[in-house]
């Protein structure tokens, strides 16, 4: 059930019989104060306008109209003509119930869709740095989120494992087999390597000759080229791998779909371009002229499919992507998460799509872009030395840090359960303080934030779950049977069964604007309110009466089943004790 969608459309049933037209606009809103109830209804006053009378009229009108007399306890009218919506205690309670037993928490599925998400899609020429921090748990977290409300998901990592950069590295790796090396060794270090690969490019001589020989090998297919290729290409996706181990992702091999994948289609694609006039030759490359992305002077946007010298682009291949994901794979949406620097090309790129037809009108190319990962000092964060920040050694370092944290509790824990918990928290500190970001905007990484116990952070919520768990075991209920009536006395009661009702609205929202950021806001405010709720309202005191201990029971265990499932959809871990 989605208490949004529901009081919504009972309130545009009220529109129209009052005689407003059905598409008149219907904002509504979750209230801001509890005085004010829980939602509110503030449509009144643009329907004033068409229907030519007083907005408190009309608001009256709505109020004798809608038909809400199981889901609102009273309907107010305030200010130019507010409609203040106060829920039922007992109806809220009637649904907490029924969620209760449901493991879904009554979070219904959607009509499916078939939803493509591309993202990680890191560069296989050198190690995953922080930049691709983003895209991975980011990507993911939708992706769970997606697959939770029930649509079909496909994970598309579109590494970068093909294009002029690879002529150099083989031609640096044909050298060290050569030497008795084995590529395990030679690449173990991915970032050296490339170093030591562009140090000869630039200096060595013959040695850029003989890259851009491999340059064309590759292309061609050449049997040994391509043997040192797929040598490297396995050592650098085993590097991946881990990373995404150690984050705790759901990305794995069966996902990669490199752009490589796409070699033997990129000419057909271009001919389909060629054939629709879509793409023209200038100066000996194959060009689209975009007028609607014109300059200031009127020059279109020129989107290059083909160099001249015959090579394709990273914009080919996205055509490519395109059509197979539309085509083949019948992407209702398409979902790319990458940072903000390549907006112009996907905009570029779904305009030249759907002129040529690889996208339908009903199918969505969204582009989710994030903002920068800075240091303190605000600039992009770097080592020390200024070098990129490896993508493993910053997550062994989070899992150092939370280790000296933990060590310094007190606790009967075995050094084993210490080392998972310290995982555990160290990772979920690095995940969530980005996620917890609205992804747009660039955000500033700093440990001794993400690592505190207070405010919202990974530890805090972890500590929360722990918490409500620990009241469930103290009273002898496990959260996932727990079978008794809620009755909803106190206030702190009655805002945490909104709250707790309100999950799938946020699913909602991070489903269809791929913005995880509004499920960590949510519970963050759940973890808050479930405290205070436990502050004011005692549970397994003597003196409570038994109604009122179960009933609060329940509340508990939806409140901990609530945020392990939030949590799981974000891929950050939770642990029975802390
Ligand atoms: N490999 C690219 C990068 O590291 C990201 C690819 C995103 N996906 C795509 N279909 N272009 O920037």
């Amino acid at each position: 059930m989605n208490l949004h969608t529901l009081l919504l459309e009972r309130f545009k049933a009220a529109i129209v019989a009052i005689g407003a037209p059905a598409d008149s606009p219907a904002p509504l809103s979750r209230s801001t104060r509890p005085e004010f109830g829980e939602y509110q209804f503030n449509g009144a006053m643009a329907l004033a306008k068409v229907l030519r009378q007083k907005p408190r009229d009309i608001a009256q009108k709505i109020v004798d109209a809608v038909e809400l007399s199981d889901v609102a306890q009273k309907l107010e009218i305030a200010g130019p003509g507010f409609i203040n919506i106060h829920l039922s205690a007992d109806w809220m309670a009637r649904q907490l119930e029924n969620a209760a037993t449901d493991p879904r928490l009554g979070v219904d599925t959607e009509s499916q869709q078939t939803v493509v998400v591309d993202y990680s899609s890191p560069n296989l020429a050198k190690e995953m740095h922080v930049g691709h921090l983003r895209s991975t748990i980011i990507g993911d977290a939708v992706a769970k989120a997606i697959e939770f409300m029930g649509h079909k998901v496909i994970r598309q990592n579109h590494m970068g494992d093909w294009g002029t950069q690879f002529g150099m590295l083989l031609a640096h790796l044909n050298d060290k087999l050569a030497a008795n090396q084995v590529a395990e060794t030679a690449l173990s270090d991915l970032e050296d390597f490339y170093r030591e690969a562009k140090v000869r490019f630039d200096n060595e001589e013959g040695f850029a000759d003989r890259a851009r020989e491999y340059v064309v090998k590759l292309q061609s297919g050449d049997e040994q080229c391509m043997g040192l290729w797929q040598q490297f290409i396995d050592v650098s996706v085993a590097h991946s791998e881990e990373v995404y181990e150690k984050l705790n992702v759901s990305l794995g091999r069966e996902h990669i779909m490199g752009e490589s994948a796409y070699n033997d289609d990129l000419a057909n694609v271009l001919n389909a371009l060629k054939e629709q006039q879509i793409v023209v030759e200038d100066q000996g490359a194959q060009v689209v002229f975009l007028e609607e992305l014109a300059d200031k002077e009127g020059n279109p946007a020129a989107y290059i499919m083909q160099k001249s010298g015959g090579g394709y682009l990273y914009s080919t291949t996205d055509q490519a992507a395109i059509r197979y994901r539309c085509g083949q794979l019948g992407a209702d949406r398409t979902l790319i998460f990458t940072d903000a620097r390549q907006a112009l090309h996907f905009k570029q790129t779904e305009i030249v799509a759907r002129k040529a037809g690889f996208i339908a009108d009903e199918q969505t190319y969204e582009h989710c872009p994030f903002g920068m990962m800075l240091g303190k000092d605000g600039k992009p964060f770097k080592t020390r030395s200024g070098a990129t920040v490896k993508l493993a050694d910053l997550l062994d370092e989070a899992v150092e840090r939370a280790e000296t944290l933990i060590s310094k509790r007190d606790s009967d824990w075995s050094e084993e359960e210490k080392k998972d918990i310290a995982r555990k928290v160290g990772i979920g500190a690095v995940k969530y303080s980005d996620l917890s970001k609205n992804r747009t905007t660039d955000y500033i990484f700093d440990w001794d934030t993400m690592l505190s116990f207070e405010g919202n952070t990974a530890p805090y919520l972890q500590y929360a779950y722990t918490r409500a768990k620990k009241v469930l075991s103290n009273g002898n209920v496990d959260a996932n049977t727990l079978k008794s009536s809620i009755a909803l006395e106190e206030p702190q009661e009655k805002l945490l069964a909104v709250k707790l009702l309100q999950y799938v609205e946020s699913i909602n929202q991070v489903t269809s604007e791929a913005t995880p950021h509004v499920m960590c806001t949510y519970i963050y405010e759940l973890a808050s309110i479930f405290s205070t709720f436990y502050e004011a309202c005692p549970i397994l005191k003597e003196d409570v009466p038994e109604q009122a201990k179960q009933s609060r029971l329940m509340l508990t265990a939806l409140t901990a089943r609530t945020l392990k499932s939030a949590m799981d959809l974000l891929g950050i871990e939770t642990m029975e004790k802390m």
